[in-house]
């Protein structure tokens, strides 16, 4: 069992719904050498591939990427939630829809922060539906940048994110795989990987 497997035994809770709650390290109160050990693993696991920037989400993806992004000294980007207002002239907008908060969300990114030229490795704390992930490839695409891989901290298997990326062809590499989990008794079961 890895570092992230031990500490979601630990002091994560399994809720009914499929929610893993990990508030005490991550969503809430921020364990930061925990996220030190997930930017280095991020970086050994990506080692093989070239980028000049992590893009995520707000709010608990920036602190996953902080650490990757300092180890290869790039910037974090954070796609931003909510209203676009008026003109999209100045930003590029993609639709994920949010399992937590059971809505569709526009994110978005201001255009100077991606460029055609950029090589992006996208980062995020959890895996399910995959639609978070789908709208950060989006605003790549819209850029014209290219996608090197997407680096997750927790992947909830029994939800089909992670199948859909990697049947697309994306490099994924997500240092725990939930594969199911008892609000009852709290039992967790992880993917041999
Ligand atoms: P996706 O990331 O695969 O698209 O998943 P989905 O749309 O289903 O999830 C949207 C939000 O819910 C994300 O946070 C995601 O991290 C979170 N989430 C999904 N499943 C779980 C879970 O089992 N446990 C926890 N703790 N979070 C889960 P968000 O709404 O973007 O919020 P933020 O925390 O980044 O601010
Ligand atoms: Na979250
Ligand atoms: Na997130």
């Amino acid at each position: 069992m890895n570092f992230l497997e031990q500490k979601i035994l630990a002091d994560g809770v399994v809720k009914p719904g499929n929610v893993l709650k990990v508030d005490s390290f991550l969503n809430h109160q921020i364990d930061i050498r925990l996220m030190q050990k997930i930017g280095e693993e991020f970086k050994r696991r990506f080692a093989d591939v070239q980028f000049n920037k992590v893009l995520t989400i707000e709010a608990s993806g920036i602190a996953i990427a902080a650490f990757i992004a300092y180890l290869n000294d790039v910037p974090v980007v954070f796609a931003k939630k909510g209203q676009t207002v008026n003109s999209t002239d100045d930003k590029y907008v993609a639709k994920a829809y949010s399992f937590t908060h059971k809505k569709f969300n526009d994110i978005f990114v201001s255009r100077p922060y991606l460029k055609p030229t950029d090589k992006i490795l996208i980062v995020d704390d959890f895996l399910a539906d995959g639609e978070a992930s789908k709208a950060l490839i989006d605003l790549v695409k819209q850029a014209g940048a290219e996608l090197v891989g997407v680096g997750i901290a927790i992947e909830k298997g029994m939800q089909p994110g992670g199948a859909k990326l990697r049947a697309a062809g994306v490099r994924l590499e997500s240092i725990a795989i939930v594969d199911s989990m008892d609000p009852e008794t709290g039992f967790i079961k992880f993917r041999e990987q």
